[in-house]
C-alpha cells in the first residue's frame, strides 16, 4: 500500500520519478507526489488523482538530480492535495515520503503544536519532516535516526534535506524498502516494479535499518538504542525479466494476468512431481516424512482472496490428506487469543507476502512456539522470511489488485501439500499418481476455459446491470462461491453476496426476485442433485439463475428459464475448485468492462494491505 521511488544521478529526477510512480501505483493511487532537491533547494509537486496528472502538471522549471516520489492510499485525512506526499517542514529544508503507519502521530502533532509548528496536513507524516527539520544532530543519518527513535509504527520512509543534497536518506520497519545500483545513479522503492527498467541489481533493507545513498553508492546502517550503527549490505542481481512488469498487448494487468494462469500453473508444479512414488518434492518445506505424520492439523491463515482459496486449500487437504484443515481470515486470527498447537501446521497465504495482517498471525504463532510455513508469491518478503520456510508460488509480479494467477497457484500448492501430507498417512500410490494426472492436466482445462471467455459475455452483461446479486455453493464450492462474490464486487462494484446454498431457505431466500441473480457453483459431486433442488426454489420465486457446472448435469426444465450455464472441465473432484474459479474471474472482469470500471485500480482498494 503506497510507493515510494527515488532517484538520485547525473540525470534530471524528476521524469524518472514519474515514470517510477505510474509502475507503483496499483499500490495507492489517491494522490501522487514528487520532491526534487536542486541547486536553489527543494522543490514540491503533488496532486490528488493519477500520477499520469501530476506528471503533466509539473512546473516546467522542476530540475533537480535528486529526488523521491510517492503514490498514496490514503489512511490518515481525505486524498487531496495537501494530504498527498511529499511532506515537508514548510521551510524548503526537509521532504520526506512514507509507507505505513505511525501509532503514535496524535501525540507526536499535539508536541509538535504545543511548540507553535503550523502543521498542514493531516496526515501521521508530516510529522516526520518537522522533527527531523528540528532536529539539532549533524549528520542528516543522525537526525534520521533520532527522530525514527520516537516513532511507533510502521514506516518505510525517504528523506530529503536541503543542507544535505548529496544524499537520500531511506528507513524501513515493517514496510519493505530497496536499494537499486545504477551507473553513477542510484534508485530507492518500495517495489521491484519501480525500478526494475534501470536495474536489477538490488539491494534489500530488513526492518530496523537505515541506508544513505549517494549518486555513488550507498551504505547501511542498524538503528540501535545508540544510534545508527554501520552493517555491511551487499546489492544482489536478481533474475527477473523487466517485461513481467508490463501489460504489454493486453487492455489490463488483471486481463494478462487471467491469461497467465495456464503459464503460471505449469510453474507452480514444475519440478515438483514426483511421477514415480506417486508424491510432491518441496525443498523449501523443510519438513521430512517424520515431521509430516507428527502434523495433526493444519490452519490456513491468508486475508481476502488468500483466505478464500485457503478455505478451498483446508478442503483439499482433509480430502486428499485426510487431516483435520481449517481457514481463517489471518487479520481475526490473533486477536482472538489462539491458543498454538505444537501438532499443528500453520500455512500462512499471501501473494505479496506483505499483508500485515498475515505477517502479525506468523508472528502470533512463532512467539508461542507454534510451526508456521508461508505459501507465498514475492520471493524474499516479509512473511517468506518470516516463515523461513514454505513453497514459493513462481506465479510471476501480480500487478492488479484483483488476485487471479496467484490465487490459482496458491490452490495448487496447497495440492502439492496435500499428495505430501496423504502419502505418508493413507493416500495410496495409485491415488497418488492419479492427483498428479489431474493436477498436470490443469493447465491445459485452464486454457480452455479461458477461451470460452466470449461464451461467457453476454451473461457478464446481464450480471453488469444487476445491482446486487447472490453466490451460493455448498462444502467444496462454497470458498468458490465467496470468491466469485469477492472478485465481482471488487472490479465492479456490484453488490454481491456468498451463501452456502444449504443456508439460503434459512434466511436470504426472502431477497430472491427477478432482479436478484443467482450465479450457483454446482459441480458434479454427491451434492449435484441437493444443489439443483435449491435452484428451483430460487427459480419458483423468479430468481434469475447462473450456473457453473459440469458437462452432463441434468439442470432439467430450469433450463427452459431464466437460467444460463457455463461449464468447466472435469478434474478430480477435490481439485474442482480451482476450475470452477475461472470462468467467476471472466464473469467479474467482463461486467466491470460492459461497466466502464477501471479495473486495475478499483475505488478505494489498493495492492497488497500492509496496514492493520
Ligand atoms: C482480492 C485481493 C485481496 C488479497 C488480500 C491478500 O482479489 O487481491 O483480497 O487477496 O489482500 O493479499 P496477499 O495475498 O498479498 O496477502
Amino acid at each position: 500500500m503506497c510507493g515510494i521511488v527515488g532517484y538520485i544521478g547525473t540525470q534530471q529526477a524528476a521524469p524518472l520519478l514519474i515514470e517510477g510512480l505510474s509502475r507503483l501505483e496499483h499500490r495507492g493511487y489517491d494522490s501522487a507526489g514528487v520532491a526534487v532537491g536542486g541547486a536553489t533547494g527543494l522543490r514540491v509537486a503533488k496532486k490528488a488523482g493519477r500520477v499520469r496528472d501530476l506528471g503533466e502538471g509539473l512546473p516546467k522549471r522542476f530540475s533537480g538530480k535528486a529526488g523521491i516520489g510517492h503514490t498514496r492510499w490514503a489512511t490518515h485525512g481525505p486524498a487531496n492535495d495537501v494530504n498527498a506526499h511529499p511532506h515537508t517542514d514548510g521551510k524548503g529544508l526537509v521532504a520526506v515520503v512514507h509507507n505505513g503507519i505511525i501509532d503514535n502521530a496524535a501525540a507526536l502533532r499535539a508536541a509538535l503544536s504545543a511548540d507553535g509548528v503550523e502543521l498542514a496536513s493531516d496526515t501521521d507524516t508530516e510529522v516526520l519532516a518537522h522533527m527531523v527539520a528540528a532536529s539539532e544532530q549533524e549528520s542528516l543519518e543522525d537526525k534520521v535516526a533520532e527522530v525514527l527513535s520516537r516513532i511507533e509504527g510502521t514506516y518505510g520512509v525517504a528523506f530529503l534535506h536541503a543542507d544535505f543534497p548529496d544524499r537520500i536518506v531511506v528507513a524501513r520497519n515493517g514496510s519493505p524498502l530497496l536499494v537499486g545500483v545504477g551507473e553513477k545513479e542510484m534508485f530507492v522503492a518500495s517495489d521491484l516494479a519501480a525500478v526494475v527498467r534501470y536495474t536489477t541489481t538490488i539491494a534489500h533493507l530488513d526492518d530496523g535499518e537505515m541506508a544513505t545513498v549517494t549518486a555513488g553508492g550507498f551504505t547501511t546502517y542498524r538503528l540501535d538504542a545508540t544510534g545508527p550503527a554501520a552493517i555491511e549490505r551487499r546489492a544482489q542481481s536478481v533474475d527477473i525479466d523487466p517485461d513481467a512488469y508490463e501489460a504489454g498487448e493486453h487492455e489490463s494487468f488483471m486481463l494478462k494476468e487471467m491469461y497467465e494462469q495456464p503459464a503460471g500453473a505449469e510453474s507452480v508444479l514444475r519440478g515438483r512431481l514426483d511421477e514415480r512414488f506417486g508424491t510432491s518434492h518441496l525443498g523449501g518445506l523443510g519438513l521430512d516424512a517424520r515431521d509430516l505424520r507428527e502434523i495433526k492439523r493444519v490452519k490456513l491463515l491468508g486475508c481476502g482472496s488468500a483466505y478464500y482459496v485457503g478455505q478451498m486449500g483446508a478442503a483439499l487437504i482433509e480430502e486428499l490428506a485426510r487431516v483435520p484443515a481449517d481457514a481463517e481470515a489471518a487479520s481475526e486470527f490473533r486477536y482472538r487469543n489462539p491458543i498454538i498447537e505444537p501438532d499443528t501446521l500453520y500455512v500462512a497465504v499471501s501473494q505479496s507476502g506483505e499483508t500485515v495482517d498475515t505477517l502479525l498471525a506468523v508472528q502470533e504463532i512463532k512467539r508461542k512456539g507454534g510451526r508456521a510455513i508461508g505459501v507465498v508469491n514475492v520471493v524474499g518478503s516479509a512473511i517468506a522470511r518470516e516463515a523461513g520456510r514454505g513453497i514459493y508460488l513462481h506465479a510471476g509480479p501480480e500487478v492488479a489488485v484483483a488476485s487471479t494467477k496467484a490465487l490459482t497457484n496458491m490452490f495448487l500448492a496447497f495440492a502439492l501439500l496435500a499428495l505430501q501430507l496423504g502419502r505418508v498417512r493413507d493416500l495410496s500410490l495409485a491415488q497418488g499418481k492419479e492427483l498428479i494426472a489431474a493436477l498436470n492436466e490443469l493447465p491445459g482445462q485452464i486454457q480452455q476455459i479461458l477461451d470460452t471467455a466470449d461464451a461467457i459475455e453476454p451473461i457478464a452483461q446481464r450480471i453488469a446491470a444487476a445491482e446486487s446479486l447472490f453466490f451460493i455453493g455448498r462444502v467444496r464450492g462454497f470458498p468458490v462461491a465467496r470468491e466469485g462474490a469477492q472478485k465481482l464486487k471488487e472490479i465492479s462494484y456490484r453488490h454481491a453476496e456468498a451463501y452456502q446454498t444449504s443456508e439460503l431457505k434459512h434466511g436470504p431466500l426472502a431477497l430472491i426476485t427477478p432482479e436478484l441473480p443467482t450465479v450457483a457453483i454446482v459441480p458434479d459431486d454427491e451434492l449435484v442433485e441437493r444443489n439443483v433442488a435449491a435452484l428451483h426454489e430460487i427459480a419458483a420465486r423468479g430468481g434469475p439463475l447462473v450456473v457453473v457446472t459440469h458437462p452432463g448435469v441434468d439442470l432439467g426444465e430450469l433450463e427452459e428459464g431464466d437460467c444460463s450455464r457455463i461449464e468447466v472441465p472435469r478434474s478430480l473432484r477435490a481439485l474442482d475448485p480451482i476450475l470452477l474459479t475461472i470462468p467467476l474471474q471472466i464473469l467479474a472482469y467482463q461486467a466491470a468492462q460492459a461497466l466502464g470500471l477501471d479495473i486495475d485500480k478499483p475505488r478505494n482498494l489498493a495492492k497488497s494491505v500492509t496496514v492493520e
